[in-house]
């Protein structure tokens, strides 16, 4: 798009409002979008987080001296941190200078499906157009929003930020951070390469830039003898990061769907893609440095694991410390006790097809599965029949892990992502709760997701007939 074009798009509001507001694949999500947008009200006593969102391209530099084209939201790499209570709406208003069509999708927030942000509730937002998100944000964590169009090229390039929604009770630390981890592949004039061959498309991309908030290894400091609360999101296309922080302990306090019901410390964790986690850390001393690195990890994958290197903490003056973690962050109710019968299998799979190698689900690539009823409590076996790890994640829906091969959890949380590592099965059981609507789930490898290794569904009402499925709008791949 040329600057000419790019500045009369920008200020000319005429321009845009004979442009539809709603975009829709059929007409029955016309009045879905409408009668979520008209019944996200704040609670009483929040209020409505209104930003406005920019997409385009836009110089950044990823390595320090060196200049990229990427893509970002409000030409930066994380979009901004979006910050918010518990009860608040959420309005976004998202213009697209992409020069090709994107959407915004809430990973992990609990929304009406018209505000999911796949192609399956709404036509992607062409360039030059504008679309409003509007929900309101029932629970407290950490979550993030991205593309959910191309996204092997759109995330590649920078499309992604974090969300942080706070609860009424959140422990005491002494600085609260988010760090989002990525990498990126860059060629030698520091551009980001484009889609590569057979073995990207199979192992899913792997950059060797490794970046926290959209910088190679940043230098990062901590004042001695505090605590600090890290918000973790690994928004990476592929790589797993099973984080060390100079192999010192550190104390787990949430995931996905925000707090866990107990502390936990360990010297390491394993994000597998799209996945969140909160720790304590700290305190360290004064002059100490610390490499922030994720430690080799084997997915399985055809590259040749090694330990890599995301930052440096250096330990900075003493400051003083008012950080108390208690020792029960959160109840959480169990959603199953006891032995229980999978209602579903969910089978992940590799298949050779003329196309080459596909990604399927119950042997399908985009998979349609079948309905699930508002109320009726799912219990899911998520079967990785091949060779290779891959993070299924839910849509829309936090679901509680029941067990990996039979063995329970070391913790019952809140998921939306989970590791399901080859030859492998994880039972998980989540509750539909009225919610109506299309939803899907996927692998989280953006090459995976990309090459069929998705499914959707309806959420329907008791008694209620699905609506006749709606067509995705799939404008590349
Ligand atoms: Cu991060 Cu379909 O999601
Ligand atoms: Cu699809
Ligand atoms: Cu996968």
């Amino acid at each position: 798009m040329s600057e000419h074009q790019h500045h009369h798009d920008h200020g000319s509001h005429s321009h845009e409002s004979h442009r539809p507001v709603v975009h829709a694949p059929q007409a029955d999500a016309v009045g879905a979008y409408t009668r979520a947008y008209a019944e996200a009200q704040p609670d009483p006593g929040r209020t409505v987080v209104s930003v406005d969102m920019e997409t385009s391209e836009f110089d950044w530099e990823f390595i320090p001296g060196r200049t990229t084209r990427a893509w970002g939201f409000n030409a930066q790499v994380p979009g901004p941190v979006i910050e918010a209570r518990v009860g608040d709406v959420l309005e976004v208003r998202l213009t697209n200078r992409l020069p090709e069509p994107t959407t915004m999708h809430w990973h992990g927030l609990r929304l009406p499906a018209a505000m999911d942000g796949t192609d399956m509730v709404q036509r992607p937002v062409d360039p030059g157009e504008t679309f409003t998100y509007r929900f309101r944000l029932p629970d407290a964590g950490t979550f993030w929003y991205h593309p959910h169009t191309h996204e092997a090229v759109q995330m590649e390039h920078g499309l992604y930020g974090a969300i942080v929604v706070r609860g009424p009770d959140e422990p005491v630390l002494d600085a609260d951070r988010v760090l989002v981890l990525d990498d990126v592949m860059l060629d030698d004039d520091a551009q980001v390469e484009p889609p590569g061959g057979w073995i990207e498309r199979h192992n899913g991309r792997e950059g060797g830039t490794r970046l926290v908030n959209g910088r190679q290894e940043p230098e990062l400091t901590i004042a001695a003898g505090q605590v600090e609360r890290w918000r973790i999101v690994n928004a990476a296309s592929a790589r797993y990061v099973r984080l060390s922080i100079g192999g010192r302990p550190f104390t787990i306090i949430g995931t996905d769907g925000g707090l866990i019901p107990a502390p936990l410390t360990v010297t390491e964790v394993l994000l597998a893609t799209a996945d969140r986690v909160e720790i304590a850390v700290g305190p360290f001393a004064e002059g100490e440095v610390l490499e922030v690195v994720s430690l080799k990890y084997n997915r399985r994958s055809i590259t040749w694991p090694h330990d890599e290197t995301f930052a440096t903490l250096r330990v900075g003056a003493p400051a003083p410390s008012r950080a108390s973690i208690p020792a029960m962050l959160r109840h959480i109710e169990p959603l199953v006790r006891g032995p229980v019968v999978p209602t579903r299998e969910v089978h992940l799979g590799v298949k050779m097809s003329l196309r080459g190698m596909d990604f399927v689900i119950n042997d399908e690539t985009h998979h349609r599965d079948r309905p699930v009823v508002v109320g009726e409590l799912q219990v899911w076996d998520v079967i990785n029949d091949s060779n290779m790890d891959h993070p299924f994640h839910l849509h829309g829906f936090f679901f509680q892990v029941l067990d990996l091969n039979g063995e329970p959890p070391a913790f019952l949380s809140w998921e939306d992502t989970v590791n399901v590592p080859p030859k492998s099965h994880v039972r998980i059981a989540w509750m539909p709760d009225d919610r109506p609507g299309e939803w899907m789930y996927h692998c989280h490898i953006l090459e995976h997701h990309e090459k069929g290794m998705m499914a959707h569904f309806q959420v329907v009402r008791p008694g209620e007939e699905p609506p006749p499925p709606a067509h995705a709008h799939h404008h590349h791949g």
